[in-house]
């Protein structure tokens, strides 16, 4: 082992923010308008208190868990987050290694640098890959079917980006040059009869005419994300597609049980990493409506502001089956390219099984609601 690693997700946070260009370092930290949620996302956390538990035998702790079936060496998956070639060259290529290398399921963003098969070659793992619906089903089609030939598990639909929010992406002089550097890799030519290859293209692509005052981001999200997307089409998404379907962006009780209704495998709390709405829920605050809500239907994930060990705990003594981490594995790539972002989830798997430990739970179905007191329990 090297000397002076980082010993947790805020030094690595650290050191990326030195590796990186400032306008890719902001792109990747940043959060929607007055980031109010985005500072929520990790302080409600803050407010969650553990109860430990103690004079249990905890001399094996077992964290691993099951999802679709698949058994994973904790409740730990690596969330979607577009453009890791921003990060560095191997982009999500080293990305999914180290995953892979921790047994951690990687979700594969729609808007992943590195195209789907270069990607399915790159290691043996199983992976998920998620979503964005746009105006042309066909270009979100063919993607799920190469996702699919692939052998990729499941598929993430993400529900809370209708549209995007404009603030992380301006002033449009700095998210012109992040998008131009950006390439989109399942959009290249070769792969597909599409023709824009990155968000650059479409200074002179078929949506150069495209009218806004924004950045160039904009304008490609505008003309291809479909605002129309709706429940009907969880319909059309299974008819193309055997592969299991979750839908990621859910705080409210009310779509919870619409999501349960049409049938999916799976329900995501998340806020886009607080990059979408702002004053959105904390995530880990709108986690337990939402179990509530799914009843024990289909299994429910959380991401959004898990920074510790602790935190994946409080996770899972609020009812969720597994976590994602989203910017802490994006940091440990910048940082030290796959070896960071292998050491960032063995960092959290360490925490969570110190966590686990002195709060007495052997397995991660030992870990119970009375583990944990919210401000809510406080309160009543
Ligand atoms: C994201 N996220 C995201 N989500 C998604 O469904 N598709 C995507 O392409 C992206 N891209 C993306 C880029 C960057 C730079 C970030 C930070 C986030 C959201 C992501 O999946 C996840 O919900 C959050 O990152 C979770 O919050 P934390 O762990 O970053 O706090």
């Amino acid at each position: 082992m090297e000397d002076n690693l980082p010993v947790n997700v805020r030094e690595y946070q650290e050191l990326a923010k030195k590796a990186l260009p400032k306008m890719a370092y902001d792109y990747i930290n940043g959060g929607a308008e007055d980031e109010h949620t985005l500072r929520e996302n990790i302080a409600a956390y803050t407010r969650i208190i553990l109860r430990p538990r103690v004079l249990v035998d905890v001399s094996k702790i077992d964290m691993s868990t099951t999802l679709l079936g698949y058994t994973m060496r904790s409740p730990i998956i690596v969330a979607p987050t577009g453009g890791h070639k921003l990060a560095h060259p191997e982009g999500e290529k080293a990305t999914a290694r180290a995953a892979a290398s921790c047994n951690a399921i990687m979700v594969l963003s729609f808007s992943s640098s590195c195209k789907i098969e270069d990607v399915a070659s790159s290691c043996n793992a199983i992976r998920f890959y998620q979503l964005y619906v746009y105006k042309n089903r066909n270009v979100s089609a063919t993607l799920v079917r190469r996702a699919e030939s692939c052998g990729f598990k499941a598929l993430l639909l993400t529900v809370d980006t209708p549209m995007l929010e404009k603030g992380i992406f301006y002033p449009a002089s700095i998210s012109n040059r992040i998008y131009t550097a950006i390439e989109i890799g399942n959009l290249a030519p070769q792969t597909t009869q599409f023709e824009i290859r990155s968000i650059g293209d479409l200074n002179s692509g078929p949506f150069g005419t495209t009218q806004t005052n924004g950045s160039q981001l904009e304008r490609f999200a505008r003309a291809t994300l479909d605002p129309s997307l709706s429940w009907k089409d969880i319909e059309w998404l299974k008819s193309i597609t055997s592969m299991p379907i979750f839908l990621k962006g859910i705080v409210t009780a009310e779509d919870a049980r619409r999501a349960v209704e049409a049938g999916v495998a799976g329900v995501i709390v998340s806020n886009h990493g607080a990059r979408q709405l702002d004053y959105a829920p904390a995530t880990i605050a709108a986690l337990e409506e939402v179990v509530r809500a799914v009843a024990g239907a289909v299994p429910v994930l959380v991401d959004g502001g898990i920074r510790r060990g602790t935190d994946v705990f409080k996770a899972l003594a609020l009812g969720a089956r597994a976590v994602m981490v989203g910017r802490p594995v994006f940091f440990g790539l910048a940082a030290r390219g796959e070896a960071g972002a292998r050491h960032v989830i063995e960092m959290l798997n360490g925490e969570l099984e110190v966590a686990m430990a002195l709060c007495g739970c052997r397995s991660v179905g030992e870990i119970t609601r009375s583990h944990v007191m919210t401000e809510g329990d406080r309160i009543r």
